[in-house]
């Protein structure tokens, strides 16, 4: 990909550069429907996802966008360069206020393992511009620049980091979950959420999804490259456990708030319509091929998992242990262990939420009951499926703790007896605020296999090849103040022929 890959790529709209055949007309009806910007996701050898959503008052209380009840047509296309001399395809969608006026189209037929560039017209108004690619050929393994993040809540800071992402113009971004957050607003951040209660209503999400989608960081990173999306809790709501809430504060039947979550959710994101929600599921695990490089498989562990045991938190709780308990549930599980069997790449990496490796919080064994250490059964059953099939280069993708950790993963973690695969953990874009550098949580007496910790908000930045990945941690030093630089404040390489973290 990196031999593709072009410097001079322009975010911003090209209605004013050269525009092709798609020559801006008269707006009439509706005003700029493009405030939410574009993205792409969902890569695949001959195609992907494009995204839109028209929403000319994007903060409208009723979460349509201010968009007419009735349908509107929007053009799309497809060019082989940035300024669309080279149309690739084009096509005509109508919008439905039943799905907000979101708009996903699917792309097949293009050609492997190159950029794209796309964009939108509806009534006679121009999108900006984004850049996707296509996933390498089966049988080729080129270099893959990734990034991954996760976590950003937009009143704790400006969304720097998605910006400084946009700017490293890799070829693919993992978005791990928590990208909204469900709260209400508060009037001691740098910004304050709308609507201003706590979300539980599809107008409610649908609002707080378009807000986000308004930062104009946020839209430069969808913009930049496609995106592989899962959610954590709080795209619905703090810690839930699939059909059970973790407080009563709104009041209402949980079921239909996780529907309408879900299904917001959907409107937002560039995915596959075998991803479009049904009732109040939404199946979001799935294996997305990078050619012969690597497999991801993207994991939803808050949908299908036994509630927390003993409690929720952290605490010493011999249930976390029951063989029966899973985070994944058992169709997930058993489709996850059948494709890391399959071993289609040189690489596998699980792209999901919690932290995956053991990580004792005290001497007397207390652990997070929300991470994999409260299903430790379910973990070892993975596990053991990459070890016993020999795959080396198995590497877990995680959010959640707004923290960046890394860590080698253990056949076993009591005896700490042979390396197995690596973990790395992305800090928050802004959850938490900003950071500390001299905070220090790593714990090597306990966690002898966790090697690495740091307090300070940005993303993770990965290079890889057939041989190894080169891991970059990047941060920004505040994020409660705008345009911060981004640095990287630890490296590592990881050997596809021998798991665990090495000196870079
Ligand atoms: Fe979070």
């Amino acid at each position: 990909m990196t031999t593709l890959r072009r410097r001079t790529f322009i975010v911003g709209s090209l209605a004013g550069a050269s525009a092709g055949v798609f020559v801006p007309r008269l707006a009439n009806a509706i005003g700029y429907p493009f405030t939410l910007g574009v993205a792409s996701g969902e890569p695949a050898a001959d195609g992907f996802v494009i995204w839109t959503r028209l929403a000319p008052n994007p903060l409208n209380a009723d979460g349509l966008g201010g968009m007419p009840s009735t349908g509107t047509t929007v053009e799309w296309q497809v060019a082989t360069d940035e300024r669309f001399t080279g149309i690739a395809r084009t096509g005509t969608v109508t919008t439905a206020q039943a799905s907000a006026h979101s708009v996903h189209v699917t792309l097949t037929g293009l050609e492997p393992g190159r950029e794209y560039w796309y964009r939108f017209r509806a009534d006679g108004h121009i999108s900006p511009a984004g850049r996707a690619l296509t996933a390498p050929a089966v049988g080729t393994s080129p270099e893959l620049s990734m990034l991954f993040a996760s976590c950003s809540h937009y009143e704790e800071g400006y969304f720097t980091a998605y910006r400084r992402m946009a700017e490293e113009h890799p070829d693919l971004i993992l978005h791990l979950g928590d990208y909204i957050y469900e709260g209400a607003a508060t009037t001691t951040k740098v910004r304050a959420f709308a609507p201003s209660a706590e979300i539980s209503t599809l107008a409610g999400y649908r609002v707080r999804h378009a807000q986000y989608k308004t930062d104009p960081d946020l839209q430069a990173a969808h913009a930049t490259a496609p995106w592989l999306v899962v959610w954590d809790d709080h795209e619905v709501e703090n810690n839930y456990a699939n059909l059970v809430r973790n407080d009563s504060s709104p009041a209402g039947d949980f079921k239909a708030r996780r529907a309408a979550a879900y299904k917001a959710y959907y409107e937002h994101m560039p995915l596959r319509s075998a991803q479009a929600p049904s009732a109040e599921n939404m199946v979001l695990h799935r294996r997305v091929r990078w050619g012969s490089l690597a497999t991801f498989h993207m994991l939803d562990t808050r949908q299908y998992r036994d509630d927390q045991a003993c409690g929720d938190g952290t605490k010493v709780c011999p249930d976390a242990d029951a063989p029966t308990r899973t985070l994944t549930g058992t169709a997930q599980e058993s489709w996850l262990v059948d494709g890391l069997r399959q071993k289609l790449g040189t690489w596998d990496f699980l792209g999901q939420q919690v932290f995956f490796a053991q990580r004792l919080a005290a001497a007397d064994g207390s652990k997070s009951m929300d991470a994999w250490d409260g299903y430790t059964a379910n973990r070892t059953r993975i596990q053991n499926a990459w070890d016993t099939n020999g795959n080396k280069g198995t590497v877990v993708l995680t959010g959640d703790v707004h923290r960046s950790w890394a860590a080698n993963l253990m056949q076993s973690y009591q005896s700490q007896n042979r390396i197995i695969g690596t973990e790395l953990v992305t800090t928050s874009v802004t959850s938490g605020g900003d950071g500390n550098a001299a905070d220090n949580s790593l714990n090597p007496t306990l966690n002898p296999h966790v090697k690495f910790f740091k307090n300070l908000r940005g993303y993770v930045k990965t290079r890889t090849t057939s041989t190894e990945m080169r891991v970059d941690f990047r941060a920004v030093d505040k994020v409660t103040v705008r345009d911060y630089p981004v640095k990287t404040v630890q490296s590592y390489v990881v050997e596809a022929n021998n798991p665990g973290l090495q000196a870079p």
